[in-house]
């Protein structure tokens, strides 16, 4: 059996070996980029560096970051998908090329960890009209003993990374993925496909442009190289694990779980998939809470409540009665205060935190899924699939349930959940209160009704999706909202097409469907504009600006207020698409 601290040495040592320094891992959430929640790979904090700032270490790096990503939380449960995980990193700042980088990543993987080379496969970029296609990898990897069979040419949705926000450096990327060998799921399964047969295993990314704001691809003066490997998915593979869970970084968290659950190993795969969201929701949350963050309403806050408010419903849908985030909180701590200090450092505050969330949570949450169940067998008794949105929002105001956790309890039961009602009963409610409280609103907040604040944020995602469909050189030239409808003016030279206003609105629903938060910072107005962010140039800005983020989707210069989180939006429908001048389009869409 590997450890994980072996896995984690072996890794550096032979990279610092090959003249990298070795750098520390960044805090989770980054110091100097205010405009993201959390570090999400381990460039994010080389940014300034890939982008040709000298690096006081030199030009060749390697380091362990933790990372945390909840794009795919609703996968966590499955045998790979982790929200925080740590990624082995090694970079060549303007140093030596993609040679270099495949060949040792590949003789790591061989000729220290083991691995059979006839149980890989590599992916690499096929070219489009802002790259040419990548013949160095594919000629790299032939001269590597890798088959033809196994060299996959892909499109730039497979292989390409980057930018790590709206611009940045970026660049095509070769990914290596190993075969579990399970069978694979139908005659299309190719590595990249997500049945489980090929887990990936590394991502070497060729960081050669500069995706700038008006969309271009820019060729980067300084050609770098950013390696990044998943440290426990490769673990898996190294002990022919069946899932990360079954490696040391998680063994003993399971057992916790196992003990405090039923004394055994879950069977059931609802169960085994519930036991899984608990240790990985729970580490996530000692990580974040170590960090410096606490539960919350808003941004680095709201994840952390959402993380543990799983957890404990996980736990609860277990069958655990008594608390118990403490105790699994407590070992993770032990499990990882050796490698990461400020775990121990934090355990007081750690613990305390995860408790008070929990019993907070719990107080509500046994009374909040009896009315559930209550509601619910009243609803299939009169024949009905769907959660009404007043139910939805009486759990939120009454017992604190994340409105995505109440949809995810109607999905185990295969039922629907009306999300654009419960959108509407929250606006209504937020209008009542804001009503309620116009008095200390003086800043003009009250003259905001909730309608016009959701429409706001879904201008903002409208923006963005034209831009997605049409192209970059779509930009506003007006916008005016009631509180029944948005309208947005833009510059593109022909009335958009039924089908593409049909994926600008299949966009939008889903970025709302993410629900992803909206969070606001003040930046000086060229900071704002150089980090990518979509302004209306009609407007003159003074010199600090407030830059709003809808997650990782929309970043735009604006006064607002806007929604907290997507999830407020409910349904978006275009209703009218017209041409109002030579190059002007006009679009009206309303939220249901
Ligand atoms: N940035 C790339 C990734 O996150 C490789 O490090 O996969």
């Amino acid at each position: 059996m590997l450890t994980s601290n072996e896995l984690r040495r072996s890794f550096l040592d032979f990279f610092a070996a090959r003249g990298h320094a070795v750098i520390p891992s960044a805090p989770l959430v980054p110091e100097h980029d205010p405009t993201v929640l959390f570090t999400t790979a381990g460039m994010h904090p080389l940014v300034p560096y890939l982008l040709g700032e000298p690096h006081p270490k030199g030009r060749r790096l390697t380091d362990v970051q933790l990372c945390l990503r909840t794009d795919d939380i609703d996968e966590v449960g499955d045998a790979t998908h982790n929200t925080l995980f740590e990624m082995l990193g090694f970079w060549s700042l303007g140093d030596y090329g993609k040679q270099d980088s495949l060949r040792w990543t590949l003789a790591w993987f061989t000729d220290v960890l083991g691995l059979a080379q006839d149980r890989m496969a590599v992916t690499v970029f096929a070219g489009d009209a802002d790259a040419s296609p990548d013949d160095e990898a594919v000629r790299t990897w032939r001269d590597l003993g890798m088959p033809d069979a196994r060299i996959h040419r892909l499109p730039k949705a497979d292989n390409w990374w980057g930018p790590a926000g709206q611009t940045g450096p970026c660049g095509p990327d070769s990914e290596i993925f190993y075969d579990t060998l399970r069978q694979p799921c139908g005659p299309a399964c190719r590595p990249g496909c997500g049945c489980g047969k090929w887990v990936e295993i590394g991502n070497n990314v060729f960081m050669e442009y500069h995706k700038t704001a008006d969309g271009a691809f820019k060729q980067l003066a300084q050609r770098n190289i950013d390696v990044g490997l998943g440290l426990e998915r490769l673990l898996m593979v190294l002990n022919d694990a069946s899932d990360v869970y079954h490696t040391d970084l998680f063994t003993p968290i399971v057992a916790c779980i196992n003990v405090v659950a039923t004394g055994s190993e879950g069977s059931d795969v609802n169960d085994q998939r519930l036991r899984r969201i608990l240790a990985d929701h729970v580490r996530a949350a000692v990580f974040v809470i170590a960090d410096g963050v606490q539960p919350g309403n808003t941004e680095q806050g709201y994840i952390c409540r959402r993380l543990i408010r799983r957890a404990v419903r996980s736990g609860h849908a277990l069958g655990i009665t008594g608390t118990m985030l403490r105790v699994v909180g407590q070992v993770v701590i032990t499990t990882y205060r050796e490698v990461y200090p400020q775990l121990g450092a934090h355990e007081d505050t750690i613990l305390a935190t995860l408790a008070r969330e929990e019993d907070r949570f719990r107080q509500t949450l046994v009374r909040g899924l009896r009315e559930f169940d209550r509601q619910v067998g009243e609803l299939v008794d009169r024949g009905e699939t769907v959660l009404p949105g007043t139910l939805i929002f009486r759990l939120f105001d009454t017992y604190g349930f994340p409105p995505s956790l109440t949809a995810e309890l109607a999905r185990e039961r295969g039922l629907g959940a009306d999300m654009a009602a419960y959108a509407a009963r929250f606006a209504q409610h937020q209008a009542q209160s804001r009503q309620a409280n116009a008095a200390k609103f003086a800043g003009g907040l009250a003259d905001h009704s909730a309608a016009t604040t959701r429409l706001h944020t879904a201008t903002h995602l409208l923006h963005q999706a034209l831009r997605d469909v049409l192209g970059d050189h779509v930009h506003q030239m007006g916008s005016n909202i009631t509180p029944e409808r948005l309208r947005f003016d833009f510059a593109h030279p022909s009335q958009p097409t039924p089908a593409e206003i049909a994926q600008v609105e299949a966009i939008v629903n889903q970025q709302i469907g993410r629900d992803l938060p909206v969070t606001m910072t003040l930046l000086p107005l060229n900071d704002a504009l150089a980090q990518g962010a979509l302004a209306f140039f009609g407007e003159r800005y003074p010199d600090t600006v407030k830059v709003y983020r809808i997650g990782d989707y929309s970043l735009e210069v604006c006064g607002g207020p806007h929604v907290r989180a997507t999830h407020e939006l409910g349904g978006f429908q275009i209703i009218k698409v017209a041409t109002i001048g030579q190059g002007v389009q006009r679009i009206r869409a309303v939220l249901a």
